[in-house]
């Protein structure tokens, strides 16, 4: 017996399903096929999608059983899967406003961070802060990205740098995915920078993330995939490799910050270690961009965050063209892109990386569901799938990304349930 009634959503002027992906993310050419039904409707019980097709269709497969379902009427609307952001640093305490000044007066990002700042200073704010505290802070972020259609969100430790505090971290992503309606998965990266009292000897910090961390993040379940900041001046590939490799060992997928501020070989690393997705890519080289469209590696674009920092973007074109997944995702952190907002981000992709607006959607919906391995429960709408989806005040999918800066969500449904009115 299902506890509520059935969703009958009707009418959509474009219901984009995205039907047929479920199994592996879209590459090439199909990154453009949205599988769009004009006049859509989407039968929902239980929290997932029963049925998907136009409103003919579907008021047949119906007819006996409309008085008992509850109809929205979207006449006019656009509507898709709720979105995916597949890379976040959600739970983290206090800005960096001061940095931001700093950098716009000529700082660079990795002068700031070298200095002592950057990761290091929302280390200290996020150490100092209590579960409640965190548990405050990110629940409003993830408020805030629901009223923008998303439904689903990857979150990473990483501010700690200390057992003690990215277990922190961690319980509070465990705790937000229970009691917060968006569902969040969580990755270890007790990687993300070298404290300074390992400055001189950071293999022993390396010693301490594969002996003592990774093996308690994972016999606690507290995450499910284990990301490094593979950078010069941070972690070298060699250290990356190790550290994804103990990952794996102790079932933890791997995930990779590559290539983000130099060329440093991350993409060929992410490929050779069968990572699950390499994120930002800046200057990721052609060998390497090669070698994931062969080992089917997603590249995780974050074209705000090379806004933010006032760099050239990733070649998602070249990506796409050279046959990777690419998925697209807001990065939201307090040092390099403080936004919540993936639709301006699908905007960037286009703009910025050489996108058509069908496959930035495509980046922010199926394919980030693939990044963070729920290719086969969200992403898509399509029979069996959970019932995430997303009304808009537009009725053509390329306004999400023409209209920027304008949040033109809705009504947000989560699991069959109306959650943003
Ligand atoms: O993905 N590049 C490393 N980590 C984050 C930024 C973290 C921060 O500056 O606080 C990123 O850009
Ligand atoms: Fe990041």
């Amino acid at each position: 017996m299902s506890t509520h009634s059935p969703l009958f959503l009707r009418h959509a002027t474009q219901l984009v399903t995205l039907a047929g992906s479920s199994k592996a993310p879209l590459t090439g050419n199909a990154m453009e096929d949205l599988k769009i039904i004009e006049d859509g409707s989407v039968w929902i019980e239980d929290g997932r999608i029963q049925a998907v097709g136009t409103d003919a269709e579907l008021l047949t497969q119906y007819q006996d059983r409309l008085a008992e379902a509850k109809e929205i009427d979207a006449t006019g609307r656009l509507v898709t899967p709720g979105l995916v952001d597949p890379h976040t640093h959600l739970v983290h305490a206090g800005s960096r406003e001061n940095e931001f000044e700093k950098r716009l007066q000529g700082a660079t990002y990795m002068e700031i961070m070298a200095a002592g700042g950057g990761i290091h200073s929302t280390t200290r704010a996020t150490k100092e802060a209590d579960h409640e505290q965190l548990l405050t802070e990110s629940r409003r972020r993830l408020d805030a990205f629901l009223l923008q259609g998303v439904t689903t969100v990857e979150a990473k430790s990483g501010y700690g740098l200390e057992w003690e505090h990215e277990k922190k971290q961690l319980e509070v992503a465990q705790e937000l995915n229970r009691t917060h309606v968006i569902d969040i998965v969580s990755t270890f990266m007790g990687a993300h920078a070298v404290p300074s009292k390992y400055r001189d000897r950071p293999d022993d910090f390396v010693d301490l993330v594969v002996n003592e961390m990774i093996p308690k993040v994972a016999r606690l379940g507290l995450a499910e995939f284990n990301d490094v900041f593979c950078e010069r001046g941070v972690f070298t590939p060699e250290q990356s490799r190790r550290i994804l490799e103990v990952g794996k060992k102790h079932g933890l997928a791997p995930k990779i910050h590559a290539d983000e501020i130099e060329p440093y070989a991350g993409a060929e690393l992410a490929a050779e270690v069968g990572a699950v997705s390499a994120d930002h890519l800046l200057r990721a080289s052609k060998e390497g961009i090669r070698a994931m469209a062969e080992a089917g590696t997603v590249a995780v674009l974050l074209p705000g965050t090379a806004f933010f920092l006032m760099a050239d973007s990733a070649d998602a074109r070249a990506m796409i063209d050279a046959g990777v997944a690419v998925a697209l995702s807001t990065d939201c952190n307090p040092g390099s892109s403080p936004t919540v907002s993936l639709p301006l981000i699908m905007n960037l992709g286009c703009l910025k990386m050489g996108m058509t607006p069908a496959e930035a959607l495509t980046a922010t919906t199926i394919n980030a569901a693939h990044a963070i391995r729920r290719g086969h429960e969200v992403g898509s709408l399509e029979k069996g799938k959970k019932a995430d989806l997303v009304l808009y005040d537009v009725s053509d999918y390329r306004s999400l990304q023409y209209a920027y800066g304008v949040n033109h969500a809705r009504t947000v449904i989560k699991t069959g349930q109306v959650v943003v009115r």
